[in-house]
């Protein structure tokens, strides 16, 4: 480039820097980032901080600062549990919009986008179908039918309110269960075949033509051995590339992010790089679920600080490594939390063979840890050359 070229180009970046940092200045005040929410700066970026809600936790008056920091720290929400089937249809035929209508009225008062969570899954399924499936009285045939009736019905209550769609979640094996060998699993790619995941983008597609339809799994933050045998991220990818191949409309894959303190983990040029292969294919990326957990051994539940601090150190590093990530590459949409507070964790109720916890951002009495002010950190010191605007993505029609 000439020299007059980059000069232009260093004036245009200086201008835009200089914009986006004293813009939202008051009167004589100077801007002041660390008074900012996570949500509205990683708006700078144009990427959504978004966190998973709890909607009992929403609704317990006895603790508004749930709700308090779920309307005014985050850019984004998602329903931890109520848009599951198990929720939305807990008698066959008939369904509970309650709660999942007052998470999205929640996030329109609070001007956040929404992230659907989830029309197809193994788990949280009601107990009718599964029964029903069991007992043989629901048949193969009838079983198809029901998934698409779901999910035209929840995808057609919530057009035009759902910005990114989780489609299909966990429909992929890991190296621990058996066979060993990565393989389609659970209860859909039992019942129906593989097929199903082609199917249920379809089905969701025709539903709501802006949605941006994700595939949604954990354990796929990096690139392993590249043998999808046995490396997740490698099975995923050439699943992702296969159904793009096919004109199947999907726009995205989602790594939820839950990691440990006691696993070795990823750096960030590891993530970024996994990240970058997703977006080749034309895919945006999210990290959907994040969270990063730590055994609570004897020493901390007893309070010893030598085994805290570690703890909580590795969390924030953990935290920090998966935003700066997405912060590096454009096609990273959204950053969500599965869970702001200790307070309100799935971590203690899930993983309690041994005890884990203090996974999230904020500790039980909804102190910011270590983690918040990291993530916090890296989107104020964020910005050109090496973080850009997020990429446009334009919801893939079915081909
Ligand atoms: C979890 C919820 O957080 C819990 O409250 C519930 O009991 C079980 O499900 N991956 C997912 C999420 O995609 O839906 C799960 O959420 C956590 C793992």
């Amino acid at each position: 480039m000439k020299l007059r070229r980059w000069t232009a180009v260093a004036a245009v970046a200086l201008a835009t820097v200089t914009a986006l940092n004293t813009l939202p200045a008051t009167a004589g005040r100077p801007y002041d980032p660390t008074a900012q929410s996570l949500g509205t700066l990683g708006l700078r970026h144009g990427l959504h901080v978004g966190t998973a809600v709890d909607m009992a936790a929403l609704n317990d008056p006895a603790d508004p600062r749930y709700r308090e920091l779920a309307a005014s720290e985050f850019a984004s929400v998602t329903a931890e549990n109520v848009m599951k089937w198990e929720s939305l249809e807990p008698t066959r035929g008939s369904y509970d919009w309650a709660a999942a209508d007052e998470l999205v009225a929640f996030a329109k008062r609070n001007r956040q986008s929404v992230r659907g969570h989830v029309l197809v899954w193994h788990n949280q399924l009601p107990g009718w179908l599964t029964s029903g499936v069991e007992d043989g009285s629901i048949s193969t045939q009838e079983l198809r039918e029901l998934l698409r009736n779901h999910i035209t019905t929840v995808v057609s209550r919530y057009r035009g309110k759902i910005w990114q769609w989780d489609v299909v979640n966990e429909a992929v094996s890991d190296p621990w269960d058996t066979p060993s060998t990565l393989h389609y699993k659970g209860f859909w790619a039992e019942h129906l075949g593989p097929g199903y995941i082609a199917d249920a983008f379809r089905w969701a597609r025709a539903a709501d033509p802006r949605a941006l339809l994700f595939y949604n799994d954990y354990n796929i933050e990096a690139f392993g051995s590249g043998d999808p045998a046995d490396d997740k991220t490698q099975f995923v990818y050439d699943m992702a590339k296969r159904l793009r191949a096919e004109g199947v409309p999907i726009d995205g894959v989602g790594s939820q992010g839950h990691l440990g303190t006691q696993y070795g983990n990823y750096d960030t040029l590891q993530v970024a790089a996994a990240l970058k292969r997703f977006a080749a294919l034309g895919l945006a990326t999210a990290f959907t679920e994040v969270d990063v957990r730590s055994r609570l051994t004897d020493g901390v539940q007893a309070g010893d600080s030598e085994e805290i601090n570690p703890r909580l150190q590795a969390s924030a590093a953990n935290f920090s490594v998966l935003m700066k990530a997405c912060l590096a590459v454009r096609s990273c949409l959204s950053y969500t939390v599965w869970g702001f507070t200790d307070r309100h964790s799935w971590v203690p109720g899930w993983f309690d063979d041994p005890p884990e916890g203090l996974a999230t951002l904020y500790d039980e009495d909804y102190q910011p840890k270590r983690a918040f002010y990291e993530i916090k950190s890296d989107l104020i010191f964020a910005g050109p050359p090496y973080v850009l605007p997020r990429a446009i993505h334009k919801p893939r029609r079915a081909g």
